[in-house]
């Protein structure tokens, strides 16, 4: 009996002792499995912040692809820019130069029309001139010819032009003046004077005029004094053409050059004028107020299409007839070109519009609108700015100030 007690007490305890390690046993199972579960926590939570992170990282992958993409745009979009200005601005200079070459053509060829018809009257009359000296050779004492020469070589012919009311005047002075000394065919003689620049009648014409073969001198005198007149219009002509030829060949070699260079304002405006000459001269009177000024540094070519285009446009303003004032001033640091016009004003309406693209009051083929657009940017490449004031009726000044050597 108490080896059953015994027994079942000893099964009891093994019991006991078998529960409690297997409740240990299913204890650490749970609690292991609570790790387990709190590390799979830990490790969802770090892959969810790696992806997080990843998503974060795309992200801004993506954005910076896109920021690129749109600064690869812009940038050609810039490019595509600054090349339709080029261009613009080319097609402007190509314009001017066609214009040019039409007024060019008519420049030059006045002076060579006054080269050929001077040089022809030369070839004729110098047979007769010589035919002339041989008869006076022969034909005058000793007295008379030293009177004749004297003067001929004081004759000293007027350079100016008269106006008709002036002529008029000299040559009745000049028959009244025959009258008296007793000169007979004094209309055509005065008329042949005054024709060849003898003004009034020095005592050594007086002392000449009652020789009997006085008409055939005075003959003499004009093919003599004419054949100097051609001589002095051909080497006016020439002058001109050579100096339009120049203003041509420096606006052309400026034309090729986008190289800044040093610039006197003054020349640079010059040429311009010299090149406009022919349009200017039609019904524009041209004043020019130009003071010392100190050259500039620029872009000699693009400061040409500045002034082209505003006395363009001022020129159109006046309907070719008005008064053009050209101002040249330093103001301190700054050269001042001032561009004056007698014409139609800007209406204020539209003052705020006439440095934009495009915009023309003009009807179509005699303006595109891009002049006062591109002067506005050449005026900035060279820190220089551009204003106007304008009256309407009245007329319109624009000024450009730019800085002396502070490129
Ligand atoms: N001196 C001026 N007097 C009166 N209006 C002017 C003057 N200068 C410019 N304007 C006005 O400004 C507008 C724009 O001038 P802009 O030079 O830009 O173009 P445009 O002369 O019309 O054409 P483009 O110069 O391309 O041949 C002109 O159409 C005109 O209405
Ligand atoms: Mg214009």
């Amino acid at each position: 009996m108490a080896l059953a007690y015994s027994y079942s007490n000893l099964a009891y305890i093994a019991n006991e002792a078998w529960q409690k390690e297997r409740n240990a046993i299913i204890l650490s199972g749970v609690q292991h499995k609570v790790d387990m579960e709190k590390h799979r926590a830990v490790i969802q939570k770090s892959e969810d912040e790696v992806s997080h992170q990843k998503f974060l990282l795309y992200s801004v992958a993506i954005g910076l692809l896109i920021v690129l993409i749109a600064l690869g745009m812009f940038l050609s979009q810039q490019g595509k820019l600054k090349n339709t200005y080029t261009k613009l601005i080319q097609s402007e200079k190509m314009a001017v130069l066609g214009q040019l070459s039409a007024s060019i053509a008519h420049e030059v060829n006045t002076p060579l029309g006054a080269i050929k018809s001077s040089s022809e009257e030369s070839i004729e009359a110098f047979p007769e001139i010589l035919t002339e000296l041989s008869w006076l050779m022969h034909t005058l004492n000793k007295e008379d010819k030293k009177a004749f020469m004297e003067f001929l070589v004081t004759s000293n012919p007027a350079g100016q032009t008269l106006s008709t009311k002036e002529e008029r005047e000299i040559k009745k002075k000049i028959r009244d003046t025959f009258t008296e000394l007793g000169v007979e065919n004094n209309r055509y003689l005065a008329d042949r004077l005054v024709q060849v620049g003898i003004y009034d009648i020095q005592p050594e014409l007086a002392t000449i005029a009652g020789h009997p073969h006085f008409g055939k001198l005075m003959q003499l005198t004009y093919n003599i004094l004419n054949q100097q007149r051609s001589n002095q219009t051909i080497h006016l002509a020439v002058e001109k053409a050579s100096r339009i030829v120049k203003a041509l060949k420096t606006y052309i070699h400026t034309s090729n050059s986008d190289e800044m260079d040093t610039i006197n304002v003054r020349d640079n405006i010059e040429t311009v004028l010299t090149i406009y000459h022919n349009r200017l001269k039609q019904g524009i009177q041209v004043v020019k107020n130009y003071d010392d000024v100190q050259n500039i540094v620029g872009y000699p070519d693009k400061l040409n299409q500045v002034w082209t285009n505003l006395i363009v446009n001022a020129v159109q303003a006046m309907d070719n007839n008005g008064i053009l004032n050209i101002g040249i001033q330093q103001q301190a640091d700054y050269v001042v070109v001032s561009i004056k016009d007698s014409g139609k004003g800007i209406p204020i309406a539209i003052q705020s519009k006439i440095f934009d693209p495009f915009f023309t009051t003009k009807s179509k083929g005699e303006g595109s609108g891009l002049g006062l657009d591109i002067i506005k940017r050449i005026v900035e490449e060279h820190n220089a700015t551009i204003s106007f004031q304008s009256i309407e009726g009245e007329g319109t000044t624009f000024y450009v100030k730019i800085p002396v050597n502070k490129m």
